[in-house]
């Protein structure tokens, strides 16, 4: 499968696209528990990452993708670069791309930033790491990996036997922040392309302008919803890109919004929840919560490293999958 040149939106994915990463990302997650979790697929390969932003678990979740492929890894400190000095975004793409990188992992603070950098890139392929409030796809991957791995394992099935089975009709509530949330736009995308039926809980005043073309139901109230959904996605109040300014009080966002012990006993048996992290205990999600079996927070930033094996592999490899599976 290729993927084209660039990864930088989830809607440049088809159902049939989404699978084959998820099962790509299904045989590398069997990699990774191998004594020996590296491939040779990308050997001589570069892969460069480039964060603009902060960020703990995207950034160390490509780099040790790229790794355990064999790939090469540059990762652009952007606090000591010449960015510091004024340097243009163009001008740092532009002098890295002369180093012969296959690959630039970019996260930007502003939306767009990714396709302005695969219209300058020349050769490299380019993958958004996250671009403002606009997309973030490999994280919306990952939560799918999770989603149907737990569904698997409650059918006592294989991932690949429920193979996209499993999405159709899934009712997924995404809970939160959804005006900032580039995690939101990117699973949107991806859900409703499976045949998910997603709703979007959220007060009026985080819902996104034109929210009403996203083909999704809208809702402001959490406890009516959360006896119906499967699985409960939930999303961080991004304060960097003013969410505060939204809310009256943060007090009543958490008493109304937030997955709280009370509201937690309100799922259904196997309803699962879903948080890309960091998360922030007693705002969206009460401490208890956070930590108990069925919030697979932990297991989605497992999945990130097998995720993003898949999409460089799509992106940069050559050949059958099974000649880079090789120790
Ligand atoms: C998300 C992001 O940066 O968009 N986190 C992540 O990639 N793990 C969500 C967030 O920061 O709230």
């Amino acid at each position: 499968m290729s993927l084209g040149s660039h990864l930088l939106q989830a809607d440049q994915l088809d159902a049939t696209s989404i699978l084959e990463l998820l099962d790509l990302a299904e045989s590398f997650a069997d990699v990774e528990r191998r004594t020996m979790p590296k491939v040779p697929a990308l050997k001589g390969k570069v892969v460069a990452t480039l964060f603009f932003e902060d960020s703990t678990r995207t950034r160390l979740s490509f780099e040790t993708a790229a790794k355990r492929l064999s790939a090469d890894v540059l990762s652009l400190a952007v606090g000591s670069s010449s960015v510091k000095k004024g340097e243009s975004l163009r001008d740092t793409v532009e002098t890295i791309e002369a180093m012969g990188i296959d690959a630039i992992v970019i996260r930007h603070r502003s939306s767009g930033a990714a396709h302005q950098v695969a219209r300058w890139a020349k050769r490299a392929k380019v993958i958004n790491a996250g671009d403002g409030w606009h997309e973030h796809p490999t994280q919306a991957l990952l939560d799918l990996l999770t989603v149907r791995q737990r569904i698997a394992e409650q059918r006592g099935l294989t991932p690949q036997e429920l193979g996209v089975s499993c999405f159709e009709g899934l009712r997924v509530g995404i809970i939160g922040d959804i005006r900032h949330s580039r995690v939101a736009r990117s699973s949107v995308s991806c859900y409703r392309s499976l045949g998910a039926e997603v709703t979007v809980v959220a007060p009026g005043s985080l819902l996104p302008p034109g929210i009403e073309d996203w083909g999704v139901k809208i809702s402001h109230d959490l406890d009516a919803v959360i006896p119906s959904l499967d699985v409960i996605a939930l999303l961080r109040l991004q304060s960097e890109r003013g969410s505060g300014t939204y809310l009256p009080s943060l007090r009543e966002y958490s008493r109304d919004f937030s997955l709280s012990a009370v509201r937690e006993t309100q799922l259904g048996a196997l309803a699962m929840i879903t948080h890309p992290g960091p998360m922030m205990r007693g705002v969206e999600i009460a401490s208890s919560v956070a930590d108990l079996d069925r919030t697979l927070q932990l297991r989605q930033v497992s999945n990130g490293v097998a995720t993003r094996m898949a999409v460089l592999f799509s992106l940069l490899g050559q050949g059958p999958l099974d000649s880079g599976m090789e120790q």
